[in-house]
């Protein structure tokens, strides 16, 4: 049947979503039904409750009956207030100090943007333009996000960017399994890293840099490396060094995706005194069942506007909506209520575990990887070099669709850099509420594809 829906393959229907409970869903594809399918991946690493919660359907109900709708810009939500209290008061004490609500972590890093542009502006320092992002990083899919982005899906749409070559300059991406050197020990590897940052800085005159972003964890990009304490601490010391702003997108690793009973991925690694300056937010926060992401702004850059104009210029219609902060605040509840990020700090570090053992000898798992409830396969065509496959295979989306045959639903991809360099990975991303069982089951279904997939390989001679 031909789909009236935008697809990303546009002239080729999707698989799609018919029910789901729990961590199982049911899939249709190609007028196949794939029952009891394990969400591995949530969407895109979204849900931190699972679906069908009849709590959540309950809140939603009687957020629709008080839901009032006002346009931010003139009068605000109070449950974008109580939202805002009750994720500030989880994060290290004096590390944010206001939030703002959007509708999708692409708008939230559009936004953060220009707070750090704004920000620049209020304190006289109009020449601090340039914006530091990685190599390989993705952090949205409209304009000013690919801006600065670092993957093949912004080339086509260069010259609308923002300028890439006077403003938007990038780093080298975080990357042990293929960048850190024979003999270099991981935090060398990093302090290599922080060293070039701190070139590229100096290269290009420190008095006109305003920010450094980076994920906490990398997600779809480059597939949850786990970065040493060295790395994100080095970051931030630069930033101090040369009166830059460090931001952390958090919007698909953090909001307790990574972390053993809070929200913040960064407290894995830094110091509350070290917090980033300002973070995005999303996915987990509102589960998939609300549109919601956001913006976290800290106390320095708070100040600068309450001692400057006091004033940000423009709203979005949705920007902090009642009925999206009332859902994901009661998601949140229900999430800080049961302690669901430590479960799935423990669930997702035993999945991990799990597929380590069990994938140790496969032919094309080249990498296990990941932290918490975000993990990553890297599939390589020789674990020996870590050659990689043909891009034109599409080695990471074919992977998922022998995982559907095994009823795991995961996010394969081809990930790359603007250079043409690319890499196949399989992304794990469960809900919090997955349990000891269900890790049993989901490693037994993967394992079991690899072994499939790497017969069909076999077959057609790519292995
Ligand atoms: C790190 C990161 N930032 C930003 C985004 C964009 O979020 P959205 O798709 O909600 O616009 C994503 C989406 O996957 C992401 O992974």
């Amino acid at each position: 049947m031909s789909s009236q829906v935008f697809h990303t393959t546009v002239t080729k229907p999707k698989a799609s979503a018919k029910d789901g409970k729990g961590i199982f869903m049911t899939v249709e594809k190609d007028g196949k039904v794939y029952t009891n399918v394990i969400d591995a991946i949530t969407g895109a690493a979204v849900g931190s409750l699972g679906w069908g919660d009849t709590d959540i359907q309950e809140a939603m109900a009687e957020a629709a009956k008080h839901h009032t709708y006002s346009f931010p810009g003139c009068i605000v939500s109070t449950a974008a207030e109580e939202l805002s209290k009750f994720y500030i008061d989880q994060c290290p004490k004096g590390a944010f100090k206001s939030a703002l609500w959007t509708c999708s972590g692409s708008e939230s890093n559009e936004n953060a943007l220009k707070i750090v542009r704004q920000y620049q502006l209020e304190r006289g320092r109009p020449e601090k333009l340039k914006i530091i992002s990685r190599e390989a990083s993705y952090h949205g899919f409209t304009l000013g996000a690919m801006s600065i982005g670092g993957g093949p899906r912004g080339v086509p749409f260069e010259d609308i960017m923002i300028d890439q070559k006077n403003v938007c300059l990038k780093m080298p991406m975080f990357y042990p399994y293929r960048r850190m050197k024979d003999g270099e020990t991981l935090e060398q590897y990093a302090q290599r890293l922080l060293d070039s940052l701190e070139q590229l800085i100096i290269e290009n005159d420190p008095n006109t840099v305003s920010m450094v972003i980076v994920e906490s964890m990398s997600g779809s990009s480059i597939g949850t490396p786990v970065p040493p304490k060295n790395y994100l601490k080095g970051i931030r010391d630069i930033c101090n060094k040369y009166d830059l702003i460090f931001m952390v997108d958090e919007v698909m690793c953090g909001t307790g995706r990574i972390n053993d009973g809070k929200l913040c991925c960064w407290e894995n690694f830094l110091a509350p005194e070290d917090a980033p300056d300002i973070q995005s937010v999303g996915k987990t926060l509102g589960s998939g069942y609300v549109t919601i992401a956001g913006v976290l702004v800290g106390p320095k850059i708070y100040n600068a506007f309450a001692e400057g104009s006091g004033v940000i210029v423009g709203a979005q219609t949705y920007h902090s909506h009642d009925f999206n902060c009332r859902v994901a605040l009661a998601v949140q509840q229900k999430v800080l209520k049961q302690n669901l990020t430590a479960n799935v700090f423990k669930m997702g570090n035993l999945m991990g575990d799990k597929l380590q053992k069990a994938l140790v000898d496969s032919k094309i798992v080249g990498d296990v990887r990941g932290l918490g409830g975000f993990w990553t396969l890297e599939l390589v065509k020789d674990k020996s070099t870590k050659e990689i496959f043909q891009p034109s295979l599409k080695i990471g989306s074919r992977f998922a669709n022998a995982a559907l045959e095994h009823k795991v639903n995961l996010m394969g991809l081809t990930g790359g850099n603007t250079t043409g360099e690319t890499w196949d990975i399989a992304v794990l991303g469960p809900s919090f509420i997955i349990t000891e069982k269900d890790v049993e089951l989901l490693c037994e279904r993967i394992v079991e594809t690899v072994k499939d997939f790497t017969k069909a390989l076999e077959t057609e001679g790519i292995v």
